[in-house]
């Protein structure tokens, strides 16, 4: 976190909203077993919610609906799916059936990330990011759409701001995202006379997260050093309180929306590489790549 002057202070969000304003729903959440998602699992259960999370990793996923369940003293439950997988994402939403009884709220927010450039990005590699981000939300909303219309309840898609305008070695992720974008948009006119809310949450980079991870060894990051309006990088936190907000009464009247949360970096348009030496010659930045220069 930075020392910046305009320093936006992280408000833990179980102190905004009274704690059982989710009593009795239940929050459906893929890619819920880590980073981002796991922490607006996290405070959806704080307010009350029970909730299941959906992975591919089982021993990720156990862990983490433990560790969810007893910070948060309710039900959490593990499901293994991929999101490619139409069926057992079906299956999941079953289980959840059985489990629960009912479906309140949905995240889709499993995802697949690395940079690369277009020339050494496969077509095979391009289409597993489109399969597991974009395909991966249309699945997620297929087997769960008769249940949430049911409660009359809510999706929220977890997107990026990359694909606002043409971020370098994320032509995959950019594509992925504006599918994500567009299937919440037709998500909220077609279920929302069903009473179905659906919008989606773009984070800027989020601190304690994988893709964090490897940004914080880029050595043209900390030179070029970030900035924002708000002076530091996503809190998880930050993205939680969106969620919260969403899903509660108090955004009844919100739908076919898109959030970014980080802190209004878009509107500065800078540029996360310098631009066009590391494109020119990506050599500085290769460890950040995977494809083949
Ligand atoms: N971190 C950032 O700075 C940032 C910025 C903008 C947007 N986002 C978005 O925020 C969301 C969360 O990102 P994160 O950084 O917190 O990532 P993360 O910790 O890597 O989470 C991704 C999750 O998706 C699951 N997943 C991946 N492929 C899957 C598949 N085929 N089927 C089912 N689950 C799958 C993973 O679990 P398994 O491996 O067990 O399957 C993992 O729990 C993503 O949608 C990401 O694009 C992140």
């Amino acid at each position: 976190m930075t020392s910046s002057p305009y320093f936006a202070p992280v408000n833990n969000s179980i102190s905004t909203f009274k704690d059982n304003i989710f009593e009795g729903k239940v929050l459906f959440c893929t890619g819920g077993g880590s980073g981002i998602c796991k922490g607006m699992t996290e405070s959806i259960m704080r307010h009350g919610a029970n909730a299941v999370i959906i992975g591919r990793k089982l021993d990720r996923l156990t862990e983490a609906s433990s560790e969810l369940s007893e910070r948060t003293g309710r039900t959490c439950i593990p499901i293994q799916a991929d999101v490619r997988q139409p069926q057992t994402l079906q299956a999941a939403a079953e289980r959840t059936m059985e489990y629960f009884g009912r479906i309140d709220f949905v995240i889709c927010g499993a995802a697949g990330n690395f940079m690369s450039p277009i020339s050494g990005l496969s077509a095979n590699a391009f289409k597993t990011v489109i399969e597991i981000d974009t395909l991966g939300t249309y699945n997620t909303v297929k087997a769960t759409i008769p249940h949430v219309r049911a409660t009359k309840g809510a999706y929220v898609h977890v997107s990026a701001t990359l694909h606002y305008r043409g971020a370098p070695y994320q032509v995959h992720v950019s594509a992925a995202k504006a599918g994500v974008d567009a299937i919440s948009n037709v998500v909220a006119v077609e279920e929302g006379p069903h009473g179905v809310r659906s919008n989606v949450l773009a984070p800027g980079f989020t601190s304690g997260t994988e893709g964090m991870r490897v940004m914080s060894g880029n050595k043209i990051n900390k030179a070029e050093g970030f900035s924002n309006p708000l002076g530091r990088f996503t809190e998880i936190h930050d993205v939680a309180n969106a969620a919260v907000f969403l899903f509660s009464p108090a955004a009844c009247y919100i739908t076919g929306q898109v959030i970014p949360v980080d802190g209004g970096a878009e509107h500065l348009r800078g540029n996360f590489f310098p631009y066009p030496s590391s494109v020119i010659d990506p050599s500085n930045v290769r460890k950040l790549l995977k494809g083949k220069m």
